[in-house]
């Protein structure tokens, strides 16, 4: 046995330097000086990034924080084999994205590059290890992982754990900081509990021990895909009945506030929207379909999809409801999308309804033109085959200037301190805004001169 098990200074490696292993190793290395944490990538560029004082991805406070440790106990390296070789923790943050070929094409998880790594992991190792799974996996993975560490015959002895992470990006650092929980799944038997303790001590540097939960290895990696339907179906919930708000007359936001003080229900996540984003929602509530189409549970898996149906309707019927409103025609009007990150303080794009909203737009023939802090680079790579159709403008006046409509699409707050005044003389009469986020003060719009239309709530318009 290697000294996995002791208290003392560990080397910890992170495969997959992304969104997650990035901030996390980050975090861990910050509160755990005694402890080595090295993050590597197959992506060069990326992890120059992170090498750099301009790092790979925007969160807010990151910085800083990889800053208060980054060559002191924290590094980042392509040499995967190497980091696996000195490791006595091994961390898997690698993607896994729906898988878009084969078997279960569009709703199973992708899990070429999770096999990859256990295979790298098995070739390097010399010695025991405790391997944790970060990323967000179907149920059973880890038996799958067991299954390929224990292939050829060694004395090397290999702990799975699971270990998800529920950071919210935009919010990483905090999250990271202050979770509301840790959760470590692991074997019932003295080594997996042995492990899971090494894990749970890790994390009880910082957060208090009654936040961290251990559980059975199955309950861990399910409790990530609940979590995540659970926050989603809570916005399809809300945004269906914005629906039923904008026929009616009532307000979403009054609806919202109103539910969310009971406190069996609470407040968060119940803002209309033109809908959820981000590369998690989608794929686990897509992953967690195929598990129950696969277990034989048919009704388990309508429930779960009619989630990711309603999030569809609510992007389309945003982008219908502008074409209606402005005349039934955009051919050749420009439109300006004030943010295209899938949500504030990210530069994330992946799955935003913003590139539903552009793409749907520009097969109207609009002059669409993006503006947003953080997300243009990402928003050219995700529109890239529409080049030369969009336009893309850090500066939103610049970004309204001739334009028919303004649609909000990403809660930044800097779009509610802009002059709505000057933005409405630069741009074409009629002038409309289309509030995808609720974010704007649509009283004050209407007001200037502004045809307002909100999620949920009456339009307020001078036609
Ligand atoms: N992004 C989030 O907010 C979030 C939150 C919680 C959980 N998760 C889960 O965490 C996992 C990682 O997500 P992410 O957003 O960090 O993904 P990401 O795409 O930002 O990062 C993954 C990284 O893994 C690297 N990689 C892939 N195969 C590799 C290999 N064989 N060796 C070394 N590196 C390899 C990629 O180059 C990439 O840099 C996913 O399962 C995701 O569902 C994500």
């Amino acid at each position: 046995m290697t000294n996995k098990t002791s208290t003392a200074g560990k080397t910890i490696l992170c495969i997959g330097a992304g969104y997650v292993g990035g901030p996390t190793m980050a975090m861990i290395a910050a509160k755990c000086p005694e402890h080595r944490v090295i993050v590597v990538d197959i992506d060069e560029k990326r992890i120059k990034a992170w090498l750099s004082d301009e790092l790979p991805i925007y969160e807010p406070g990151l910085l800083e924080l990889v800053r208060t440790c980054r060559n002191r106990n924290l590094f980042f390296s392509t040499d995967i084999a190497a980091g696996i070789r000195d490791a006595d923790i091994i961390f898997v943050s690698v993607n896994t994205p729906t898988k878009t070929f084969g078997i279960g094409a569009g709703r199973a998880a992708d899990l070429q590059y999770w096999e990859k790594t256990a295979r790298q992991i098995l070739d390097h190792a010399g010695s025991d290890k405790i391997v944790v799974e970060k990323s967000t996996l179907p149920v059973r993975t880890a038996e799958a992982m067991e299954r390929i560490l224990y292939s050829r015959k060694g004395t090397v002895r290999f702990d799975v754990l699971s270990n998800p992470e529920f950071l919210a990006e935009g919010t990483a650092v905090r999250d990271l900081e202050k979770p509301d929980r840790i959760l470590v799944g692991g074997r019932e038997t003295e080594d997996g509990r042995a492990a899971a303790k090494t894990l749970a001590d890790i994390y009880a540097h910082w957060v208090p021990r009654e936040k961290i939960l251990t559980t059975n290895v199955w309950s861990s990696e399910l409790s990530k895909l609940a979590a995540n339907a659970f926050l989603a179906q809570r916005i399809s919930s809300i945004n269906s009945l914005s629906a039923l708000c904008e026929a009616t007359e009532a307000d979403v936001s009054e609806i919202s506030r109103a539910v969310g003080m009971d406190s069996r229900i609470g407040p968060k996540f119940l803002n209309a929207s033109v809908g959820f984003g981000g590369s998690c929602f989608k794929k686990d509530i897509l992953n967690l379909v195929y598990l129950c189409e696969h277990y034989g549970l048919k009704e388990v898996a309508e429930y779960w999809q009619a989630v990711l149906k309603i999030n569809d309707y609510q992007g389309q019927r945003f982008v219908t409801n502008m074409v209606a409103q402005l005349f039934n025609t955009v051919a050749g009007k420009r439109i300006a999308l004030f943010g295209f990150a899938f949500k504030a303080d990210t530069g994330d794009t992946r799955e935003s309804p913003a590139i539903h909203v552009a793409r749907k737009l520009i097969a109207e023939r609009a002059e669409v033109v993006i503006s947003d802090p953080k997300a243009l680079e990402n928003a050219k790579r995700d529109l890239a085959d529409l080049s030369g159709q969009v336009v893309f403008e850090p500066d939103p006046y610049a970004a309204a200037a001739g334009a028919h409509a303004i649609a909000v699409l990403t809660e930044w707050p800097q779009f509610r301190e802009l002059d709505y005044g000057r933005i409405y003389r630069g741009m074409v009469q009629p002038a409309f805004v289309f509030d995808g986020r609720n974010l704007l003060d649509a009283r004050a719009l209407h007001k200037i001169g502004f045809n307002v239309h909100p999620i949920g709530r009456t339009p307020l318009s001078h036609l």
